[in-house]
């Protein structure tokens, strides 16, 4: 039988990937195909976030989520279900609410709703998301803003009494940087302090092909292992692109000749680049490995490279490279090195 990421890692960690909206619909035949064979742990690319789940107040859409639990348990996946609190692709009607009772209102319905819906279906739930700036200290939410500093405990607690079978997580980019990491460490240790269950941690690893913060990423790993809870890696991928609003999302349609300049691969990825790609890969899961006992979950955030997110953000129209997979679902270089680190 011929390796695949599932069965090379099935004693190590779970193997995830993102499912976008026409994988779940089982409208991408050849991504229905591979994924039960590459992955063993699937992770709802948007259609369980709150704009798509709960667009109207009281209103939930289950039927892709459902669907997403079915496939997964027929295929014996995992599903990690992603996210019950986040500022961003928040329906309008709750970032319009004033009050902070309203805000506790629906924090409370969205949580208990959902969370105790697919208890014992899911795997596990990111519960929190994006919490931290980058210094380490709390994003100013609307959650934060309207419920103060207790929130993330708050959503900790209600998701701990809605879904007592299913694993806790929270989940941030960046954190593996020294001053986000410190405010993560914080976070996980006020949810402990208060009795509340958290258990695991989410490093985004949304990183960029030859400036991977190798360091950083063990030290973290350490850190936040001896917090006694799983690290997972939970949305890998390596642009080949630099960032040309370093970070700052606002304006994201950009002009054509603008998107041009900063789409230098449009023609395919040059064999430097891909090399750079595959080693980085690789390196990167020899250090999972070498910290298997402390690692729950590797989940890359897309099948192939067509399907990533990373060929519209932060400036849409862009040819990114970011997953093991090319564009016909061929694996890449990176993919094999990946295999190889084993
Ligand atoms: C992204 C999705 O990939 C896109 O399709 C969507 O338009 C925006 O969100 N951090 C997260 C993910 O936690 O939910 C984001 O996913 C990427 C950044």
């Amino acid at each position: 039988e011929a390796a695949t990421l599932r069965n090379t890692f099935k004693d190590d960690f779970l193997i995830g990937t993102a499912m976008n909206t026409p994988q779940i619909e089982q409208r991408d035949t050849k991504a229905a195909a591979l994924i039960p064979k590459q992955f063993d742990a699937v992770t709802p690319e948007n259609i369980m976030k709150a704009e798509e789940i709960h667009p109207q107040w009281g209103t939930y859409n289950f039927g892709l989520a459902d669907k997403l639990v079915a496939y997964a348990t027929a295929n014996n996946i995992r599903v990690n279900a992603h996210t019950l609190i986040w500022h961003s692709q928040l329906p309008a009607y709750v970032r319009r609410l004033q009050s902070a009772d309203s805000v506790r209102q629906f924090f409370t319905e969205h949580i208990n709703t959902l969370a105790s819906r697919y208890d014992g279906k899911v795997y596990s739930w990111d519960v929190v998301n994006e919490a931290l700036n980058e210094d380490g200290t709390l994003r100013k939410s609307i959650f934060l803003q309207k419920l103060g500093d207790d929130y993330i405990v708050d959503a900790f607690r209600l998701a701990q009494q809605a879904a007592p079978h299913t694993q806790l997580y929270y989940n941030d980019y960046n954190i593996e940087q020294p001053k986000k990491r410190a405010g993560a460490v914080a976070v996980v240790q006020k949810i402990q302090a208060a009795g509340v269950r958290i258990d695991g941690i989410g490093i985004q690893g949304h990183w960029r092909a030859g400036h991977v913060p190798f360091d950083e990423i063990e030290k973290s790993i350490v850190e936040f292992g001896a917090l006694g809870i799983k690290v997972m890696f939970t949305e890998l991928d390596l642009s080949v692109l630099p960032n040309p609003l370093n970070g700052n999302t606002a304006d994201v349609n950009q002009t054509a000749a603008y998107n041009a300049q900063y789409n230098p691969f449009a023609a395919g990825l040059p064999d430097s680049m891909q090399q750079q790609l595959a080693s980085d890969y690789e390196q990167l899961f020899k250090l999972f490995l070498k910290h298997k006992d402390k690692i729950g979950r590797v989940t890359f955030w897309g099948v192939n490279d067509g399907q990533s997110w990373l060929n519209n953000w932060p400036v849409r129209g862009r040819t990114n490279y970011p997953l093991l997979f090319d564009r016909q679902f061929a694996p890449k270089l990176a993919y094999y090195k990946v295999i190889e680190s084993k």
